[in-house]
């Protein structure tokens, strides 16, 4: 029987189209349901408990009703809290998204970098463990930001946003101590490269913002290299709130070929 499993991509928000955009152009013949946890919306400010007790819960119930091959958790939060959690109740491949500290360090002249993701994120072990790995030899400092998620939220709805906000986010990473040495910033939340023109357009001095969204995007197409796709491409994003709130979405989600929405 032909196989038309889609692949299921997770994130709280539309977070994940960051994700979504670097699959969709390495496998354009995908099917894809992108699921918005917009009930359990914003991660970034819950406790590791509620995190890890909802998600492996919520990508069951998922698993069940869209019977992906592949599910992405296309959210620093949920993977560098859950992904372990999530690999041991589901029996197929899950990819998860954590900070791109790797090829930061890997690109770094002046061996100092941000990380900027969300409260939850900055403060986890596997941040420490990353950094530890693969940036010794550099100083890496940390910013947890709620307000930039929200603004990438806004972008998304079409609503415009002021770019003395953005300025104030960066403020916070690099008016730490040290904080004048960052050449490199990791866009540990897939919230951030939605943003990242305006980030860009805010930096003091030039940086370089990196999203690990392309890397995760070739490891799916890696795990999937030579599985058929005989059903039309094309997606479906699914909302776990009212869809009200989906509703300004919905030009967006278009625009990245989601173009039906339905409500868990
Ligand atoms: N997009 C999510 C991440 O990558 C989290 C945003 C939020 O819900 O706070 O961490």
């Amino acid at each position: 029987m032909a196989d038309d499993r889609p692949i299921l991509m997770f994130d709280s928000g539309v977070g994940g189209l960051s994700v979504l955009a670097p699959t969709a152009k390495l496998l354009p013949q995908a099917s894809y349901v992108y699921v918005a946890d917009n009930g359990g919306f914003p991660y970034g400010v819950r406790s590791e408990a509620e995190i890890a007790a909802r998600v492996p819960a919520l990508l069951g119930r998922l698993v069940e009703r869209h019977r992906p091959r592949l599910v992405v958790i296309a959210c620093n939060t949920a993977s560098t809290i859950a992904l372990g959690a999530v690999r041991a109740a589901l029996d197929l491949p899950v990819v998860g998204t954590v900070p791109a500290i790797k090829p930061a360090a890997l690109q770094s002249r002046s061996r100092a970098i941000g990380v900027l993701g969300t409260d939850a994120t900055v403060r986890q072990p596997y941040v420490d463990d990353l950094s530890a790995r693969f940036a010794g030899d550099c100083i890496v400092l940390r910013h947890g930001s709620a307000r930039l998620v929200e603004l990438a939220e806004a972008k998304l709805r079409g609503e415009p946003t002021d770019i003395a906000d953005y300025r104030a986010v960066l403020d916070g990473l690099l008016g730490q101590p040290g904080g004048d040495r960052i050449d490199t910033i990791v866009l540990a939340c897939t919230h951030f490269p939605l943003v990242a023109d305006e980030l860009a357009a805010a930096s003091p001095r030039p940086l370089d913002f990196v999203d690990g969204g392309p890397g995760i995007a070739r490891r799916i197409a890696y795990l999937t290299e030579g599985q058929d796709w005989p059903g039309a491409p094309g997606g479906e994003a699914v909302f776990t709130a009212p869809l009200e709130i989906a509703e300004p979405l919905r030009a967006g989600l278009a625009s990245r070929g989601l173009d039906r929405i339905s409500i868990l």
